[in-house]
């Protein structure tokens, strides 16, 4: 049997780059399940598609295929055979993938792709839904949350890293935004599972966030004789 965890949280709460470090030292496979909906939002941008018409998405749908793969440890996605994972990670196709992930039609392409690889390896899958929908019995599921201010602080920096033009107060408008639609859409919408435990990174640095998630994975894989 697998040993699964789930991460979920909002926007910015550092969810991928501490699941990254996490899975690593777990020698667990890391799954980033936003990058698949990225890839998906991708595609409806290139072909033009009206996330809103449910015909011309439902078409579009089926024209796509998503895959993950891994090259040198590191996730990649492929949208009908091409590998975009160096394509994803715009704005527009972030503001593209917050809005086309609320359908239930999108939700249901990556459901059992997703769950699929959790049967087989021992994951740690990060999202917005894995610990509520996708993966109600993960042995172990983490809410990772920080304040508003301290995620777009962090998201603030990284944008100017990558050279993009934005304030500090846009941002914060930004991850609210996001964090409202990611919270009260109608389907699988962000929430803690009541099994969760939860951690607020916003006074923790990487390494610690880290040493607690390892730390909680090894107790429960003791806990169920997987690690010993
Ligand atoms: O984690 P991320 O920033 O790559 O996620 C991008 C978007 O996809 C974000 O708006 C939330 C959405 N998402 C989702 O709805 N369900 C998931 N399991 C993962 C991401």
């Amino acid at each position: 049997m697998s040993f699964n965890i789930a991460i979920d949280g909002p926007a910015g709460a550092g969810k991928s780059t501490i699941a990254r470090i996490a899975a690593q030292r777990l020698s667990f496979i890391y799954v980033d399940t936003g990058a698949m909906y990225r890839t998906i939002a991708l595609a409806l941008l290139r072909s033009g598609t009206d996330v809103e018409d449910e015909t011309a998405l439902k078409a579009q749908l089926e024209q796509i295929s998503v895959k993950i793969g891994y090259e040198n440890g590191e996730q990649q996605v492929y949208l009908n055979g091409e590998n975009v994972s160096s394509l994803i990670r715009t704005e527009e196709v972030s503001d593209m993938t917050s809005r086309s992930s609320a359908k239930a039609q999108v939700r249901a392409k990556l459901t059992d792709l997703q769950r699929e690889v959790a049967k087989k390896e021992n994951v740690l899958m990060d999202g917005r839904d894995i610990g509520t929908v996708i993966l109600p019995d993960a042995q172990l599921k983490i809410y990772l949350t920080a304040s508003v201010q301290a995620r777009a602080q962090r998201r603030y920096r990284e944008l100017l890293e990558k050279g993009e033009a934005v304030t500090l107060e846009e941002t914060v408008k930004d991850i609210e935004a996001r964090d409202y639609r990611d919270m009260h859409r109608d389907v699988a919408p962000l929430r803690q599972a009541p099994d969760a435990v939860l951690v607020d990174s916003s006074d923790m640095t990487v390494e610690e966030v880290v040493e607690r998630i390892t730390g909680l994975a090894r107790e429960r894989m003791e806990e169920t004789g997987i690690w010993k």
